[in-house]
């Protein structure tokens, strides 16, 4: 990938730097020219995205007031003006629809859905007072299709896919642009982050599904890391480069091999075809 600098600095503030495609995308940018504004949830993951020379910022997307605080220091920054945000910042439920309590799932969009509406909410009339702008969702295959066990996230994924959708079409003519980037397996804490969530949030021994959690358990912690055709970070972030830099951004940049299958088998295949096919997905 190219790291030519973007002259002059166009500003981007990234939510979810604290690992995995945030933060290679809070690096790849600045070596790209970028004024990065780096945001992190943890104290902790803030301060070390400053001593990493970044303007970090905290953002928490299940807290409204993180969110106003954040925008508000981003645009003191830059005396009003923001070129680029990259809606990154999210996490995985697991767990059988079933079994999601009302409360977990409200957690999930708060996080996925809510922080990230209410953010990107703020940030356009910005855009739209500076004449344009570049809204930069990180989605996912699953929120393309749906496979078993990942529901609350899946139904998390679609929400965004459609405001993004809507927004694009109300935005017509005003030069702000929102662009999808749809990952299939990348290389982050992604995974480990999400079994934190379910040891957390589901109770595996009073599920119908306990066999099958139990199985899902054993083979991950066989299987380690890596899922087949998992791509490193990196290959988001151009995927994120050309959104911001190209003159008129697609509305969806898919990575990964099983983003392109699965967005083809969707076009393609009758519903209940299509069914047969995720449901081998585990
Ligand atoms: N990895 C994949 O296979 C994959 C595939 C498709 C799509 N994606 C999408 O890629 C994005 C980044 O994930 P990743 O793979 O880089 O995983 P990751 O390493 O787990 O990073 C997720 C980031 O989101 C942050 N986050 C979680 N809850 C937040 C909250 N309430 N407020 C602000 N930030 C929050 C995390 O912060 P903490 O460290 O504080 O938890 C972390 O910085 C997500 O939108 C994810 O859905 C990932």
């Amino acid at each position: 990938m190219s790291v030519a600098p973007v002259t002059p600095a166009r500003s981007i503030l990234i939510t979810g730097c604290s690992s995995g495609i945030g933060r290679c995308a809070a690096d790849l940018l600045r070596k790209r020219g970028y004024r990065v504004f780096a945001s992190a949830r943890k104290p902790e993951d803030v301060e070390a995205l400053r001593r990493d020379g970044f303007e970090a910022v905290h953002l928490d997307l299940a807290d409204s007031s993180s969110i106003r605080a954040a925008v508000a220091f981003v645009l003191e920054a830059t005396g009003g003006s923001l070129y680029g945000l990259f809606n990154n910042g999210a996490y995985g439920q697991p767990g059988a629809v079933e079994d999601l309590r009302r409360e977990v799932l409200v957690e999930q969009f708060q996080t996925n859905v809510f922080g990230t509406h209410e953010l990107t909410q703020l940030v356009v009339p910005v855009m739209r007072r500076q004449g344009g702008g570049r809204i930069i969702h990180n989605s996912s295959l699953l929120g393309l299709v749906s496979l078993k066990y990942r529901g609350a996230y899946n139904a998390s994924k679609y929400a965004l896919e459609g405001l993004a959708d809507t927004q694009r079409l109300e935005l017509e003519g005003s030069n702000v642009f929102v662009s999808l980037v749809e990952p299939g397996p990348i290389l982050s804490r992604f995974r480990e982050n999400s079994m934190a969530v379910y040891r957390r949030t589901i109770d595996v021994d009073a599920s119908v599904h306990r066999d099958r959690y139990r199985e899902l358990e054993e083979r991950l912690a066989k299987q380690g890391a890596a899922a087949p055709f998992t791509l490193g970070p990196e290959a988001v972030v151009a995927k994120v480069i050309q959104a911001l830099e190209a003159g008129r951004p697609k509305p969806r940049y898919f990575v990964t091999f099983p983003t392109y299958l699965f967005a083809a088998l969707k076009r393609c295949l009758p519903a209940v075809w299509l069914d047969r096919v995720c449901a081998r997905v585990n």
